[in-house]
């Protein structure tokens, strides 16, 4: 029964139970969250969609996948602000841009052993989270699971790609191997990088190609390659961002990201981007911290990157 796993399924002995804060309540929070409730952790959900959180704390939370439903009971939600204690991993899940208010409404959650991972899209999240807490404690990554918010107490899993996490500078391996056993034996498929500027930007790639794209026509992330016009947009828009990775002497993990950017499109070929979800309900972008993020960085290099300054516009101009 999901929610109630509380000894090893090898050696029946109790499991160590973490405690964990998720800060943020959308559809990955709320997912991250749900699995590693599962696996014994005492999780805390803190966000701000009362909707949400109250059929969570009422009924629990709904994830369906491939038609299958599971039902997690354990999982804690709390407002910003709400008193709790500091907590072993604090993952961070709220927007982009989000993230220094999250710290400081939430201060009591960080202590001196907690460990801070971010598995948010974009640009500075790590340096957000540096300005407030110890880098050596701080881990960053990437993650291909996909899941959608389909109404309060309910989440669609749409599949279970790998997640890669890395270390800022400084910080320790054994917190990264720690921190990777603790989603794994969550179901959270996770892998280890020494590299984490090449994990970011070669996520930030495919979000640059796709996600102000997608907001801007409507279109899913399929369908961005069926029209010529927009298949080519997202072209330059990776390519310009491609030269910008270089010129910083990222090594990608992905040596042609565009062919990358194009795959990705064809594996979520249904979704409707984050960025798309945003301007359909009326929320701040993360474009400031995408598209934006590599008009920044060229002009600190050199590099024009005229699509990518231009779709930053735009995108700003349809959503205040
Ligand atoms: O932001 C998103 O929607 C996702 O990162 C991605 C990979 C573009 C898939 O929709």
């Amino acid at each position: 029964v999901p929610g109630t796993v509380d000894t090893c399924p090898q050696c029946l002995a109790p499991k160590a139970q973490k405690t964990i804060a998720v800060l943020g309540a959308g559809a990955m929070g709320s997912l991250f969250g749900a699995l590693l409730s599962s696996a014994g952790n005492k999780v805390h959900l803190i966000g701000r969609n009362r909707e949400h959180l109250d059929k969570i704390r009422k009924e629990g939370l709904l994830v369906e996948r491939e038609g299958e439903c599971r039902l997690y009971r354990n999982l804690q939600v709390s407002l910003p602000g709400d008193p709790l204690g500091p907590a072993d991993l604090v993952l961070v899940l709220v927007k982009a841009g989000d993230t220094q208010g999250a710290v400081l409404e939430n201060r009591g959650i960080f202590g001196k052993g907690t460990v801070v991972l971010t598995l948010q899209n974009g640009l500075g999240n790590m340096e957000d989270l540096a300005a407030f807490l110890p880098p050596s404690r701080i881990l960053a990554g990437t993650t291909a699971q996909g899941a959608r918010l389909a109404e309060p107490g309910r989440i669609l899993h749409g599949g279970d790609g790998t997640t890669w996490i890395g270390r800022m500078e400084q910080s320790e391996d054994v917190l990264l191997r720690d921190t990777a056993a603790l989603l794994e034996e969550a179901g959270i498929q996770t892998r280890t990088t020494g590299d984490v500027a090449a994990l970011l930007w070669d996520k930030l790639l495919v979000n640059v190609g796709i996600n102000g794209l997608t907001a801007l026509t409507r279109r899913t992330n399929g369908q961005l390659l069926e029209h010529p016009d927009t298949a080519d947009l997202l072209e330059h828009l990776v390519r310009e961002g491609e030269a910008v990775a270089r010129a910083k002497g990222i090594t990608l993990l992905h040596p042609d990201p565009v062919a990358y950017a194009r795959e990705v499109c064809r594996k979520t070929a249904h979704n409707r981007s984050s960025m798309l979800q945003d301007v359909e309900r009326g929320r701040t972008t993360e474009i400031d911290r995408m598209n934006g993020a590599v008009v920044r960085e060229g002009e600190i290099l050199g590099i024009p990157t005229p699509a990518n300054r231009t779709i930053t516009q735009l995108v700003r101009g349809v959503m205040p």
